[in-house]
């Protein structure tokens, strides 16, 4: 799946779409002072399932029933006959999980249909706590025969996609109708939600799904292909479908609905490979198709399994649901998406939205062979599924898609988050127990994402490619439909090293050693260079990294794949030269002065700081000639310069000198760590008007640059990587008050406005952002009537993202109103609350009486108890936002009245981080503000520093 953030409720649950594809959609917002929920993990493991008994193969009837059912709408009855084996002598309880409204009966039978008794005091028991069902027959069970489980039961939809299980969403038809629909969404563990079964993924068994239905739903989908359909009493269809492969619960998935069908298909294909969505997106899924066709032929070819191989039954279909909790899922045979990821139409999308589209269907298809085919044996080894998915995500479409460019932005998707992530004194190592469902949801996190992903990366490296593929092919035929660990991962690593022999470079270097620290310590080291130019002798040392400047020094040492380039030797080659398996190493270069970059293109996990003599001659380099020095590295430069500096390894001047370099830079990669950086000081001087209108200035003039070259509307032929980069750069020079930019989006909010000239869908967000903080009545209800008319879930989101950028009270409070109302989606409620906060620094006044008015509409419409917990994100963001007159406020509020909610504890919590970050910014404001202006960037009027920053251009630059 592509996830969330559970376990961390931070600001970057922002970004809490929980994607079982992570989505980071508000990178804008920091992630700092995680409050984590504390998972105690001592007696955890009473939540796991005995291994005594096993499920072999699935009957499951499911009747679905909608408003047509009166006495009980939106419900389902459920019978179903498991096939299971005692592998173990003396069973006398058989445990699986359910977690269904009502068990009505459970029978046992022998192989030849003879009833086996149970207890009849005590038939069967749930402990809810646990989701188990516990079935006692009064005999031990035989090992090694078959015996047949029988339950039937009673369960309710949930309404909406944020509990998962079975729920219902609606949509609008092409004839402009309602309808709902009813699916699925099963990862991590859900499935009990639907039927009772062993829900832990290393229970592999064979599902066979009856479906009966309305008969006006005839819009029904599943992993496998129909068999039957069989007509029944009442106006009903009973749907049989072929057998699944052996496989884990929560890969087992179904959409039943009246008008979704096949919007676009390749019929030549075996199975076929079909886009499914609701009626009105009919011809809209051809963007997607051509992901899906041409990722599905990499993947065949590169892993040497086909798709068509792996079962006979399985489909292969993607499925755009209009409401999904994550961004996509990857059930077998029936990937789902949230329709914003799958119906992409390159002229309404957003390109980082048409960007992470290319992503997440080779995320999901990756899932087919990399945690269908084999599985994580438990949610502790979710990184083995996840960061192999995020990798080939990235570095499969890579060589289908050239022109996204994706090894590139693996960087800043996978690899600097998890640097930032894994700097916590808080982080977990890859492989890490888990128990609980909060647990379980808290594991699909940026480690299991973004480390696991860059660690499979930074290992690929090493090894060579083509060791790493042939690891790869080994591990799934080696443990084909089964449930591996991270002990089967080595021993494939292992096979495929020794056959190729492809560590000879490294006499001394032990990869088990290597792979158990990464996989089974935290964190990551900072390496400490220091060069002496006259010599060339370089010494390296290493020592964990941690953001906070007190925590306290650990003695780990990782094995660190060294790469570097010189000036004389500017190779930014990926195979490292050697690997630093020691505190203390040393390297050559050759005598004489100049720069030296280690870490190239930034692919290792690790930070790098230097002398100060390389970082002076870094700096130098950065400002006069920076295109000497791989864009990737300078935005490494630029990520770790603003961890080192927030680490207090290195001080605000030191580090801004470096950055003056922004000053002429266009590069996307380079931008983007220094905008989430900027950001983080920004948001510690926000109750500091004129500290904060210098820091500004000193922004105008870093970015300005960037704004002019860019422009303010797509060029013909441009890379999408430099769409992207005029999306956020622009995006956040309006955020900041950039004059020109400004001017220039109104210019084209108001010839939409008036005019209806479309805006460039590239563009969108800034006009649409700029648009509202600038507009009034008139404005909100020109965007208000633009989201009414439109059928992009894309345009609709930015038109929500735009309107709460509105700064009039009362037109902020009637947005702040629909998401109350089924016009933003429940996975979008807690997006559009922050759009508000995020829309403009006068708004979480208003947000706030909005909440102290509407607390408990808010919590049960944004669905409280839903894992991702978006209720305690929107409670502890508003504090990030408030001055402290209103956080006082905000904190009597809460003390005096909601004293009982779930949330007060966190929100509290998230009301002393607040404090503390606007006590950070009092006590350093002066500090910052000189360090802006000890860097010569801002030392110099804008005019001079634009003139020298074009004729550096035209030196250095194509
Ligand atoms: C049946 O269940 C009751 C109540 O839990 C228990 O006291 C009794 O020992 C059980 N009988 C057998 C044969 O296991
Ligand atoms: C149990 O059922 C499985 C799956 O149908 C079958 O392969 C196996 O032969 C059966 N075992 C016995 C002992 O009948
Ligand atoms: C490599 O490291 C592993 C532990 O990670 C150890 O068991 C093994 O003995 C080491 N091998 C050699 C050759 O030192
Ligand atoms: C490096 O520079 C920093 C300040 O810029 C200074 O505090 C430190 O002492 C210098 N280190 C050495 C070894 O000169
Ligand atoms: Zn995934």
């Amino acid at each position: 799946m592509v996830k969330i953030f559970t376990a961390a409720l931070s600001l970057m649950l922002l970004a809490s779409v929980i994607s079982d594809q992570r989505l980071s959609w508000f990178n804008e917002i920091d992630d700092d002072n995680i409050n984590e929920i504390s998972n105690a993990r001592n007696d955890n493991t009473v939540y796991r399932l005995p291994q005594n008994v096993i499920p072999l193969k699935y009957h499951i009837y499911i009747d679905l029933f909608f408003n047509e059912r009166t006495d009980r709408p939106f419900s389902y009855d459920g019978q179903e006959y498991i096939l299971i084996q005692a592998v173990e002598s003396n069973v006398r309880q058989i445990v699986l999980h359910a977690n269904v409204d009502i068990i009505h009966d459970v029978t046992l039978l022998t192989e030849n249909n003879v009833e086996v008794a149970l207890n009849s005091s005590n038939r069967f028991e749930t402990e809810p706590l646990y989701h188990f069902l516990k079935i006692n027959p009064v005999a031990a069970l035989n090992t090694g025969t078959n015996y047949t489980l029988s339950i039937r039961y009673t369960s309710t939809m949930n309404d909406g996609p944020m509990n998962r299980g079975i729920w219902r969403g609606w949509y609008k038809d092409s004839s402009g109708v309602e309808r709902i629909y009813a699916t699925t969404h099963f990862q991590p563990y859900n499935a009990r939600q639907a039927f009772p079964c062993w829900d832990e993924p290393l229970f592999k068994a064979v599902f066979k799904l009856h479906l009966s239905k309305p008969a006006s739903f005839s819009g029904t989908f599943t992993n496998t292909r129909l068999e039957r359909s069989v007509t029944l009493a009442g106006n009903r269809v009973r749907s049989d479908y072929l057998e699944t492969p052996k496989m884990s619960s929560y890969l087992v998935t179904f959409l039943v609905s009246e008008t979704f069908q096949p919007i676009s298909q390749d019929l030549t294909r075996n199975p076929p490979i079909r886009i499914i969505g609701r009626s009105n997106t009919v011809g809209l899924g051809g963007h997607a198709l051509n992901l899906a066709v041409k990722l599905t032929d990499f993947f065949d070819e590169y892993f040497g399994i086909p798709y068509s191989s792996l079962h006979p039954n399985l489909l292969n279909d993607h499925i755009s649901s209009p409401d999904w909790a994550s961004a996509g899922t990857e059930n077998w045979g029936m990937v789902s998406y949230r329709e914003l990821h799958l119906i992409v139409d390159p002229n309404v999308a957003l390109m980082s939205v048409e960007h992470y589209s290319a992503t997440l269907v080779s995320h999901e298809l990756a899932h087919k062979w990399f945690g269908n085919y084999i599985t994580c044996y438990w949610w502790s080894n979710t990184w083995i599924n996840e960061g192999y998915a995020s990798y080939f995500g990235y570095m499969a479409t890579h060589q289908v898609f050239p022109e996204y460019e994706l090894h590139d932005h693996f960087n800043s998707r996978y690899l600097q988050t998890s640097l930032a992530f894994d700097s916590g004194t808080g982080t977990v190592p890859l492989n890490h127990d888990v128990n609980t469902p909060a647990q379980v949801t808290g594991h699909f996190g940026t480690i299991s994402y973004s480390k696991a992903a860059a660690f499979v990366r930074m290992t690929s490296n090493i090894i060579s490619l083509e060791t790493f593929r042939k690891s790869c092919r080994i591990f799934l035929l080696s443990n084909p439909l089964r449930a591996t660990d991270q002990y089967d991962l080595l021993k494939a690593f292992t096979e495929a090293i020794q056959e190729d022999n492809s560590l000879a470079a490294y006499p001394n270097f032990n990869f088990t050693e290597y792979y158990r620290i990464w996989v089974n310590e935290p964190g990551y080291p900072l390496l400490n260079v220091e060069v002496n130019h006259s010599t060339g002798e370089i010494t390296l040392t290493q020592e964990r990294f941690f953001l906070s400047a007190t925590a306290a020094a650990t003695g780990q040492i990782y094995p660190i794949p060294i790469t570097f380039s010189t000036k004389r030797n500017p190779n930014f080659s990926l195979r490292p030269t050697h690997i630093m398996t020691m505190a203390r190493d040393t390297v050559r270069k050759d005598q004489g002065e100049e720069w030296v970059i280690f870490n190239n293109l930034q692919q290792g996990h690790y930070r790098v700081t230097y002398d100060n003599k390389t970082w002076d001659i870094i700096a130098d380099t950065l400002y006069n000639t920076p295109e000497e020095i791989h864009y990737l590295n300078r935005a490494q430069i630029v990520d770790d310069v603003f961890a080192l500096m927030r680490s207090t390894r290195m001080s605000y001047s030191d580090g801004f000198k470096i950055l003056r370099f922004l000053a002429s830079e266009i590069n996307f990669h380079v931008w983007d760590p220094a905008i989430s950086g900027y950001t983080w000081l920004r948001n510690r001087l926000r109750h500091l008007p004129e500290h904060l209108a210098e820091f500004d200035v000193y922004l105008f003039n870093q970015i300005d640059y960037a704004v002019r070259t860019l422009g303010f509307e797509p060029v013909a032929r441009e890379t999408p990587t430099t769409a992207m980069a005029r999306q956020s750069i622009l995006h956040f020079a309006c955020t900041i008050g950039h004059t020109r930019c400004i001017q220039e989006s109104l210019k084209q909010w108001e010839n939409w406005r008036d005019n209806s000239v479309a805006v460039n869908s590239r563009v969108r967000r800034n006009v649409y952002t700029t648009g509202m903080r600038q507009g009034d009545a008139r404005d909100f209800e020109f965007l208000l009537n633009a989201l009414d008319q439109t059928n992009y879930a894309n345009e609709h989101l930015e038109i929500l993202r735009g309107l709460g950028a509105i700064r009039q009270p009362e037109l902020l409070n009637r947005y702040l109103s629909l998401t109350l109302t089924q016009t933003v989606r429940y996975h979008d409620k807690l997006n559009s609350f922050n759009f508000a906060l995020l829309g403009h620094q006068d708004n979480a006044r208003t947000v706030l009486q909005f909440v102290k008015n509407n607390i408990n509409q808010i919590r049960n419409t944004y669905v409280e108890n839903s894992p991702p917990t978006p209720v305690h994100s929107a409670l502890s963001n508003l504090a990030s936002y408030l001055d402290e007159p209103e956080l006082v406020d905000y904190e009597n509020w809460l003390r005096s009245s909601q004293t009982d909610i779930p949330q007060f504890t966190s929100t509290i919590n998230a009301i002393t981080s607040a404090r503390n970050n606007m006590n950070w910014g009092t006590q350093n404001a002066d500090m910052i503000i000189s360090a802006t202006k000890g860097s010569s960037a801002s030392a110099v009027s804008s005019i001079v520093l634009i003139t020298v920053a074009l004729l550096s251009t035209m030196f250095y630059r194509e």
